[in-house]
């Protein structure tokens, strides 16, 4: 319809070519004030007259067309008005299964390296933001047709391990590391600190492990191994809660018989300097701290890991993008590696590196239960969000079938929601009654408003209605749920252009808000077959483009809540 008018107005002014005219022309606030409007103050320099006139003038010279019911000058502004019944056919006509999906990402491939936990440490709140966003945004641009490798850049290499083998091998028991996983290994880990402080040897000590590691002795990596195997259960336990998957898991100990090259590399091109016997790329010139490449002793540091990483991708998968879903505070770390890349003479490190970076979490309000003493697990976090739905749930439906899929499904949705809601970058808290509340801007609000279309659906006994006279829907309501729906491609590739999945879940928002408001307009459960076939086409489109936006953002919606 926007084409349309941008046509009309192309034919009608002279001066102004299309791009110009769609980019004047607006959505006024107001239902009374048309569907679109276009402001003339731009045109009074060009025609030196006042923008009320030459608003007048427009609004007399525009065609007559089938399209609009009215044009009409208000002030400054040309106001139009949409022929409803044509609008709603055309929006009927283009919402088809599928509606969003695209194609313009065939052929091309993009990495995205997401969750990454580190090995033998819990699982935090801050590695759920970057699951729930990296599986986002491979559900979007999968949506669009790129081709996505999922990669977990597991932490799983470093120093840290020859500290938790000496701690393992003086402290710790087979039988408790087996018992209590991550939280025993957690335990070991501080005890070596707080017992190094004392006794410095053991930092050599731990030096001495990692360097048998990296030099392949087999003790060390049975070991490592072991508590690496050990964290890995625990880890997928959170991403089948989660319906997340991966389709690498190649951690950065994957890379440990790749730096090599990379060094030398880095050595050929004349880019390596020594810094008191560490190897560095000096970056001064940039306005950024140098890159540490390898330590004194020789050995690797994540940086050369993620050096090693970007070529190994690159040769590998080929990929037109590789994005980096971590936290803000590895902001630096990104502008140092994608540099260092570039320095070697890779032009596309300029455009096809992206570093999404995202805020803190908090928790706030209502005390989580933790496993041991303050450290956050986001396992609890997620079990303790499904059981809180179920209470509500218990109280609320207490004869609901399959509660607990059904609180599984709204415990994590309300979660996911809560974090995609807002632009990435801003922080997140988590207080249980906002982010659980059914008629908040939250997950379960909108899965109600699916249930609620799914329970229409059942009632009428209706789950495809065929042809509809699109004459009986052009009332208010209706007209703006569909104007809602229509938007989905647009939020679907916006999402995708500024990596942000928070353009999706304030899309799915307004579609779910729109057929509230139509739904209390609009009894579906009526005598009249042909005026409720029609509204119940309108429950279909919005009951599916509710469950699509969803599924983008990686949540499920139940039948019944
Ligand atoms: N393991 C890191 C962390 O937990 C995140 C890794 C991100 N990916 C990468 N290629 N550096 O902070």
């Amino acid at each position: 319809m926007k084409e349309k008018i941008i046509s009309l107005l192309d034919q009608t002014i002279e001066e102004l070519d299309k791009d110009k005219i769609s980019d004047i022309l607006e959505i006024p606030p107001k239902e009374d004030m048309g569907d679109f409007a276009f402001p003339c103050f731009q045109l009074a320099k060009i025609f030196r007259k006042a923008p009320n006139m030459i608003a007048q003038e427009i609004a007399e010279k525009i065609p007559e067309s089938d399209d609009l019911s009215k044009v009409e000058a208000a002030g400054p502004y040309v106001n139009f008005y949409v022929n409803k019944e044509v609008f709603v056919k055309e929006v009927l006509g283009k919402v088809q299964k599928g509606y969003g999906s695209s194609d313009i990402g065939k052929g091309k491939t993009i990495c995205i390296d997401y969750s990454s936990p580190n090995v033998a440490k819990n699982f935090h709140v801050g590695h759920l933001r970057t699951t729930i966003i990296g599986n986002s945004l491979y559900h979007i641009f999968t949506k669009l047709g790129y081709h996505v490798e999922r990669i977990n850049h597991l932490g799983d290499w470093g120093t840290q391990f020859g500290k938790l083998i000496v701690a393992y091998k003086k402290w710790g028991s087979k039988e408790a590391v087996e018992e209590r996983g991550i939280p025993e290994l957690l335990d070991l880990y501080v005890k070596f600190h707080k017992e190094a402080e004392k006794d410095d040897s053991l930092n050599d000590q731990a030096r001495e492990w990692f360097v048998k590691m990296e030099e392949g002795d087999e003790e060390a990596l049975s070991i490592w191994k072991w508590f690496k195997d050990i964290s890995l259960v625990e880890y997928k336990r959170i991403y089948r809660i989660l319906n997340v998957d991966f389709d690498h898991y190649t951690g950065e100990s994957f890379y440990r018989d790749k730096t090599g090259a990379v060094v030398e590399e880095l050595k050929e091109k004349g880019l390596l300097k020594e810094s008191e016997g560490a190897m560095i790329v000096d970056l001064d010139e940039y306005d950024m701290a140098p890159c540490l490449i390898t330590k004194k002793d020789g050995s690797s540091i994540y940086a050369t890991r993620d050096l090693a990483a970007i070529f190994y991708r690159k040769n590998t998968y080929h990929f037109d993008k590789c994005i980096y879903v971590t936290g803000l505070e590895q902001k630096l770390h990104f502008a140092q590696v994608f540099k260092v890349v570039e320095l070697m003479g890779y032009e596309w490190a300029k455009d096809q590196l992206i570093h999404v970076p995202y805020g803190l979490v908090s928790l706030e309000g209502g005390k989580l239960s933790t496993r041991s003493g303050n450290i956050v697990y986001a396992e609890d976090i997620l079990k303790e969000s499904v059981s809180k739905i179920k209470e509500i749930i218990e109280e609320k439906n207490p004869d609901l079938e399959d509660k607990d899929d059904v609180a599984h499904k709204v415990g994590i949705g309300a979660i996911i929601f809560n974090d995609l809601y807002n632009q990435r970058i801003k922080d997140v808290t988590f207080t249980w009654d906002k982010i659980h509340s059914f008629d908040g801007e939250t997950g379960p609000y909108v899965q109600y408003t699916y249930a609620r279309a799914a329970s229409v659906l059942r009632k009428t006994g209706l789950t495809e209605v065929g042809e509809i006279d699109p004459s009986l829907i052009t009332d208010p309501t209706s007209v703006a749920l569909l104007k809602e729906i229509e938007k989905f491609p647009e939020a679907v590739k916006t999402a995708a252009d500024r990596l942000e999945p928070s353009v999706v879940s304030r899309y799915v928002m307004g579609v779910a808000q729109a057929f509230n408001r139509f739904y209390h307009e609009n009894q579906c459960n009526i005598e009249d077959e042909n005026l409720m076939k029609a509204r119940v086409k309108l429950v279909i489109l919005a009951k599916n483009i509710i469950s699509d936006a969803l599924e983008l953002l990686g949540i499920q919606c139940p039948e019944q809540m």
